[in-house]
């Protein structure tokens, strides 16, 4: 049975440094690709009042339960759908919302999952190891606990968790099978635990679970590629993330797209012909202030990276005319792509 909570207990993270980095107009087309408890979807309502658009989506069926009744009001601007943002293009092609000003990926869990008690995604509460956020999904923690060789799980638990005890993990958890319920596996870690940090011993073996079950690390790589397929020109791209895996993954992505020819260094001339896609807006990563994290201590461990999309959709621009052009373009404010790809055949004819 699915607890249903009240959606305001999440609390967005970086709400005001997002909508900054979206750029939020009046009028635009946004999706939230990690709608949760709709904090910062109502707000990209908000400020994209009147006329704004905005495409909610989660892989958690009660996120968009619980969050359709709380953007009641902007019924008329919203198209909720449950689906897992791997699927971003797909579902983008099948409601005609594409191309858009901006696309937000606010990673992890929402604080409606985290106190759901029956979702297994914390040891405060006994229950069973679910960690699915789309319960259709066939394969639960329990599963991957309870099915998976000694070896394999201590790759999860090191990949994914970073943790360096792994192995005595791993060993414990295959000993005591068959591994049932959250408080069983948080006692299980904190017996075969010699050393004691800051954090509680079975935090990190938590998140490796999560990641696994959820895909979370391959599905946020492929879903990056489509959402920069899917902005226009000048569309902003921000992702929120909250460990160092998906952080890794979202800084070399936008560095990579921001980055001309990514030829190895020893070769001599480049053979790749990468052009840049994106551009960076902050070059230093976005963390929160510390009265958010005094107000929300959730938020402590967030990181927001921005990227501008400075190709129009369907473009290569191999060329140096290419690239003149976006300039001129971008500082006169062009950004309709019917009226970008005009301007751009009379510049190359110039
Ligand atoms: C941190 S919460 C988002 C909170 C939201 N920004 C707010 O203000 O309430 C992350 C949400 O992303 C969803 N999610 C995580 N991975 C997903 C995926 N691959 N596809 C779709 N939704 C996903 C989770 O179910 C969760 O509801």
């Amino acid at each position: 049975m699915v607890t249903h909570r009240s959606a305001s207990s999440h609390t967005p993270v970086l709400l005001s440094e997002s909508l900054r980095a979206l750029s939020v107009q009046p009028g635009g087309r946004y999706i939230d690709c990690t709608l949760g408890g709709g904090g910062h979807a109502a707000s990209i309502l908000d400020h994209s009042s009147p006329g704004g658009q905005l495409l909610g989506i989660d892989a958690d069926p009660n996120a968009i339960e619980v969050t359709r009744e709380r953007l009641q009001k902007y019924k008329e601007s919203v198209l909720l759908v449950n689906d897992n943002f791997v699927n971003l293009q797909a579902i983008c092609h099948k409601f005609d919302f594409s191309p858009v000003h901006g696309i937000l990926f606010d990673l992890g869990l929402s604080s409606l999952q985290l106190n759901g008690n029956n979702r297994g995604f914390s040891f405060q509460h006994d229950a069973p190891l679910d960690m699915r956020f789309n319960p259709k999904q066939k394969v639960t923690a329990a599963d991957i606990l309870n099915t998976t060789s000694e070896a394999r799980l201590a790759y999860l638990i090191k990949t994914y968790g970073e943790e360096s005890n792994c192995y005595r993990i791993a060993r414990s958890i295959v000993k005591e099978r068959p591994i049932e319920t959250t408080r069983q596996l948080a006692r299980l870690i904190e017996k075969a635990s010699i050393r004691r940090g800051k954090i509680h011993p079975a935090t990190k073996t938590f998140q490796a679970l999560r990641i696994a079950v959820n895909h979370e690390l391959e599905y946020l790589e492929t879903s990056l590629k489509q959402a920069v397929d899917i902005l226009g020109f000048g569309g902003r791209l921000v992702v929120i993330t909250y460990h160092s895996l998906e952080d890794r993954i979202v800084k070399q992505f936008m560095q990579r797209e921001s980055r001309g020819c990514v030829c190895p260094p020893q070769t001599p001339i480049c053979i790749c012909h990468h052009t840049p896609r994106l551009k960076l807006i902050n070059r230093k990563v976005i963390t929160p202030s510390i009265t958010e994290v005094n107000l929300n201590p959730r938020s402590r461990s967030a990181k927001m990276r921005a990227a501008e999309r400075i190709t129009t959709p369907g473009d290569a621009y191999a060329t140096t005319e290419d690239h003149s052009f976006i300039t001129i373009a971008k500082s006169n404010g062009w950004r309709k792509p019917a009226l970008m790809k005009k301007i751009r055949m009379a510049f190359i004819a110039a």
